[in-house]
């Protein structure tokens, strides 16, 4: 059975994300959304606002849980008994780093294979990061986040 893992830091989860889990949600029965909690960085958002953002994203779309991880994504998915890794890829900048994560999860754990789903061409720019430098600055954020987390994204930024 295919058990897949769609994982990342979602600091806020993106349209991007939404359109790459949206796509996974039908071909695979079951996904989940891992949200890495990483000590050496601090995010915009807790894990909990960044999970609660996945969740009210995706509460239409069947099949699709939301959890977080810290440590090695390898062990995370041994833990979960899941072999398929799913990663969106925007544009070709994105692809050496992806390779290289998708060759040392290869290499770490034989049977977990990674695929890419091409983001949707009209997301190929986005990034969470924009997404944040866009909020701060005031700048129009719709249709770059999905429609029910907006406003919590914005309010963060409001002074
Ligand atoms: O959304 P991101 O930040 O591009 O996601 C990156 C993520 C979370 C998939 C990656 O950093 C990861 O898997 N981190 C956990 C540690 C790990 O297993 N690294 C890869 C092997 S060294």
């Amino acid at each position: 059975m295919i058990k897949c893992v769609y994982p990342g830091s979602f600091d806020p989860v993106t349209s991007g994300h939404l359109d790459v889990i949206t796509r996974a949600a039908a071909m695979f029965d079951n996904i989940i959304v891992a949200v890495l909690v990483n000590k050496n960085k601090t995010p915009a958002f807790s894990v909990e606002q960044r999970m609660d953002f996945i969740r009210r994203s995706t509460a239409h779309l069947p099949g699709v849980q939301v959890d977080s991880f810290s440590g090695l994504l390898v062990d995370y998915m041994k833990r979960q008994n899941a072999n398929l890794v799913i990663r969106g890829l925007r544009a070709l900048s994105d692809f050496e780093y992806e390779f290289q994560m998708a060759a040392m999860n290869a290499k770490l754990a034989k049977d977990v294979e990674t695929i890419f789903l091409m983001t949707d061409i009209n997301h190929s720019f986005l990034s969470s990061s924009m997404v944040k430098e866009l909020a701060y600055h005031g700048g129009d954020i719709s249709g770059l986040v999905p429609d029910q987390i907006k406003n919590d994204v914005m309010n963060k930024y409001r002074g």
